[in-house]
């Protein structure tokens, strides 16, 4: 089974393989959400971004909606902004399967602007 590693958490967990991230680090008691999203979020629909972690190491393990996450480039504001200076590694935990070992960052700090955005 797949070792799923959240950094922030210290905390290592062992998951089916093929399982959703997000409803996996629930069911572990990781917070995915941040601030007023713990409450307010779309429930693992894939609309609000509020799920978005960074895959620090493995990204190769975790299979990801792509075509999901272009579709909500036009439907939510925040996405392409978070994504900013984290295009490479940040995905959306309610729509990434698990196929391997990973480590993951969540609930990642907003970065309006990226490193080299303004300069
Ligand atoms: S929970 Fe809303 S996008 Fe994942």
């Amino acid at each position: 089974m797949p070792t799923v590693t959240f950094i922030k958490q210290k905390k290592q967990v062992e998951v089916p393989e093929g399982s959703n991230l997000r409803q996996e680090a629930l069911k572990n008691g990781i917070e995915m959400h941040a601030g007023i999203h713990q409450y307010a979020n779309c429930f693992g629909n894939g609309l609000c971004a509020s799920c978005r972690v960074n895959v620090k190491k493995g990204m190769e393990n975790v299979r990801r909606k792509t075509w999901w996450e272009y579709i909500l480039f036009a439907l939510n504001p925040i996405w392409p902004f978070a994504r900013i200076g984290h295009e490479e590694e940040m995905t959306l935990a309610c729509q990434s399967k698990i196929m391997g070992d990973c480590e993951v960052e969540t609930t990642p700090d907003m970065n309006w602007h990226g490193e080299k955005f303004w300069g």
